[in-house]
């Protein structure tokens, strides 16, 4: 996950919801009891277990693309589970395969397993020292969105479906997948940027006959225990831009002799603020335009040559996002062209999808979610951070929630959030993320 709630916005839609949908009656039984108790008390017995993985695995934290150790380390439980284990699955993913004793679907979970370029400041007795090259520098590494605890969850999972494998009706798959957070990217020789993440799991078969696929994100900013779902878009849709605005260079005494790119930048900046407050139909889906980035020049009077600017769109619909990138490309290039210089805009490398979740699937799904969840879900609001879980939902229907962990005794809406030097979990969830994981599946194996 690349971005976390606002907590202010979640509390008070916690409030709202929480009175509506916790005192919803009790839905309907969607696994049989026999099966919904087996899985809780596997995955309770292997409370511990999760608890050294988490710990060893933030401890050894590695960037998106070198996830070589996590990758060694999920394989050889899988392999020890005797289930069918493919590795190098799109860069370092692995693929675990659990054939059931009975005939049925197929059904896949998902962990990423990339942790980030951050330093880790919480003081825990595993946190991470690790270091790692990023762009061409040493920089410090931590998991700092919880995808440790991700890997530890879906190995808990594999585990206990393991154990009921003769009961299981159809096949699971287990899909650690790594750059979640993006590989460092690097374009080839005809400037394209390899694929990385989902999409190049994807592209290397992991969803073959697979017909649904589940996955979470733990975060600190929803109580502990309790899972945000929603229907229908979840996460934006991310992509980046980079504009080039190319003017003439000359004397900063003289600008009528030069085309000055800093001026016309600052306003391309501004004018890309009217896309989506003047030129969207925000009442349809939200959008964000952010420029975070702009460079340009090196002395306080000489006017450069040019200004490159980098920013991200953010999107919650296939169609306004098209639309958002024409709007940015006429905007940019006709403010640029007014002062006589020239805009290039150019979207990527990073392109998530929306991640939607199906109404159809969500609905399936909702009464054995709630059924193993003890009740406690809610419908959470948009999130403006994107996931490339979104990746696997275009291939099949795909359903991704989040389940909240904030460190104990910590407010949720205060807690750390993901991404933060200090973000840390609380680990009892980790049985709980494991639990609504496998109940999914096994739900999804039952259901005609
Ligand atoms: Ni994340």
């Amino acid at each position: 996950m690349r971005l976390s709630f606002t907590p202010s916005t979640l509390a008070s839609a916690l409030l709202a919801s929480s009175v509506l949908t916790l005192t919803l009656p009790a839905a309907a039984q969607s696994l049989d009891a026999a099966g919904f108790q087996q899985i809780e008390t596997a995955v309770n017995a292997l409370a511990p277990k999760m608890v050294a993985w988490r710990r060893d695995i933030h401890e050894h934290p590695e960037l998106s693309g070198q996830e070589e150790r996590t990758a060694k380390l999920v394989a050889a439980h899988l392999r020890h589970l005797g289930m069918e284990v493919q590795t190098g699955v799109g860069g370092t993913g692995v693929v675990g395969t659990l054939r059931g004793g009975l005939p049925g679907k197929v059904v896949a979970l998902r962990a990423d397993m990339d942790a980030l370029p951050v330093e880790e400041k919480t003081g825990l007795p595993f946190a991470s020292k690790q270091k790692a090259q990023y762009h061409g520098k040493e920089v410090p590494v931590m998991h700092a969105c919880g995808h440790d605890a991700h890997v530890a969850m879906l190995m808990g999972a594999a585990e206990a479906l393991a154990g009921m494998r003769a009961r299981l009706p159809g096949t699971v798959k287990f899909i650690f997948q790594p750059a979640e957070e993006g590989a460092p990217v690097v374009p080839d020789s005809n400037g394209k940027v390899p694929s990385f993440g989902a999409k190049s799991m994807v592209e290397a078969g992991a969803l073959k006959d697979v017909q649904a696929i589940y996955g979470l994100h733990i975060t600190s900013n929803l109580p502990s225990g309790v899972v945000g779902y929603r229907s229908g878009p979840l996460m934006a849709g991310s992509d980046s831009l980079s504009i080039q605005i190319d003017g003439r260079g000359g004397h900063g005494s003289s600008p009528w002799m030069a085309v000055d790119p800093v001026v016309a930048s600052s306003q391309v900046v501004l004018g890309l603020q009217t896309v989506v407050s003047r030129q969207l139909n925000i009442s349809k889906e939200p959008a964000v335009i952010t420029i975070g980035s702009i460079h340009g020049g090196t002395r306080y009077n000489i006017i450069p040559d040019s200004v490159e600017m980098l920013g991200t769109l953010r999107t919650f619909d296939e169609e306004m996002r098209a639309e958002a990138m024409k709007r940015i490309v006429t905007t940019a290039e006709s403010i640029a062209a007014s002062s006589g210089a020239k805009a290039r805009v150019t979207f990527g490398p990073v392109a998530y999808p929306v991640t939607t979740n199906p109404a159809a699937l969500t609905e399936a799904s909702l009464p054995a979610l709630r059924e193993t969840m003890g009740g406690k879900v809610m419908i959470i609001p948009k999130v403006s951070g994107s996931e490339d879980f979104s990746e696997f939902q275009k291939v099949v229907p795909g359903f991704f929630y989040f389940l909240g962990a904030p460190q104990q005794g910590q407010d949720f809406a205060k807690a750390p959030s993901n991404h933060s030097p200090l973000f840390d979990i609380d680990e009892a969830q980790l049985p709980v993320g494991a639990r609504s994981l496998a109940a999914l599946a096994v739900d999804f194996l039952k259901r005609p």
